[in-house]
């Protein structure tokens, strides 16, 4: 696990420069992607690599992490309306390349299923953005979920639906009780993932994630048995590490050639 601790710049620059990297070598690439306000900046970057350098999705394909259950298509914190409005619209991903888990479906399990087989049919995704709950939850993964989990059906907690009723006007009883999220063992596949971590609401899911033992109470903690994870923080976000000074020394003597 590399954890690089830097202004919320430069950890866009960064995320979106290793996607950038990815799709140079393999423009048919699967990137996972997250909603949340964390990976907001790395969109942008990505954007503007596509207007400006000619950074082209069109043969790539990419899957979200999570949907709300029971939100109408139209609903703005749908997350596969997100993820639309936030980045697959403001590139050239080709129509239907974008996928989310449907939360509409009436056999919930086989809508669960059919995800997992989606996302093996193509691959594999060979990067995954990631955010991180207050929580220390990833997709929508709680606390107490199995660390071998794939996807299904979850229930949120009330801390997490605090958290997103700014997403439904405020209003706490707008946000749906469940979800569909990949699983842990789902988001592990992954070949490479990047999460990103931002502000002081994070610092204690943050110092768990990458200082912590391994536990389901952090369900972000069984990040520690991924070959390569790169966690990408700004500096409220590291006030919690015992480690900021080792990581910060790491990140300044980091050899150029050595990409994320
Ligand atoms: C939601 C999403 C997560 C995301 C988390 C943090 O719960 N399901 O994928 O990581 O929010 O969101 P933010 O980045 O806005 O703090």
């Amino acid at each position: 696990m590399e954890a690089v601790i830097a202004a919320p710049d430069e950890l866009a620059r960064l995320a979106a420069g290793a996607i950038e990297k990815l799709l140079g070598s393999r423009p048919d690439a699967v990137i996972g992607l997250a909603t949340g306000s964390s990976p907001l900046r790395v969109y942008d970057e990505l954007v503007r690599l596509h207007l400006e350098a000619g950074l082209s999705f069109a043969r790539a394909s990419a899957f979200t992490l999570d949907e709300y259950v029971g939100l109408p298509p139209e609903h703005p914190a749908r997350y596969l309306n997100v993820i639309t409005q936030e980045i697959a619209q403001r590139v050239d991903f080709a129509p239907g390349a974008v996928r989310s888990p449907d939360g509409l479906a009436a056999d919930i399990p086989a809508a669960c299923a059919a995800y997992e087989d989606a996302v093996a049919q193509a691959g594999g995704v060979d990067l995954q953005i990631l955010g991180i709950g207050t929580d220390g939850h990833v997709g929508f993964n709680e606390p107490g979920s199995s660390l071998a989990s794939r996807t299904r059906i979850k229930t949120l907690t009330e801390q997490t639906r605090t958290d997103n009723a700014r997403f439904f006007g405020g209003d706490i009883t707008a946000v749906p009780h469940h979800c569909l999220t990949q699983g842990l063992a789902t988001i592990m596949a992954a070949r490479h993932i990047v999460l990103i971590a931002r502000g002081r609401a994070k610092a204690e899911a943050v110092h768990q994630l990458v200082e912590g033992p391994v536990s389901a109470m952090w369900p972000a903690t069984i990040l520690q048995h991924h070959p390569h994870v790169t966690v990408l923080i700004d500096n409220p976000a590291a006030s919690r590490l015992q480690l900021g000074d080792y990581f910060r020394s790491t990140y300044a003597a980091k050899p150029t050639w050595q990409g994320l």
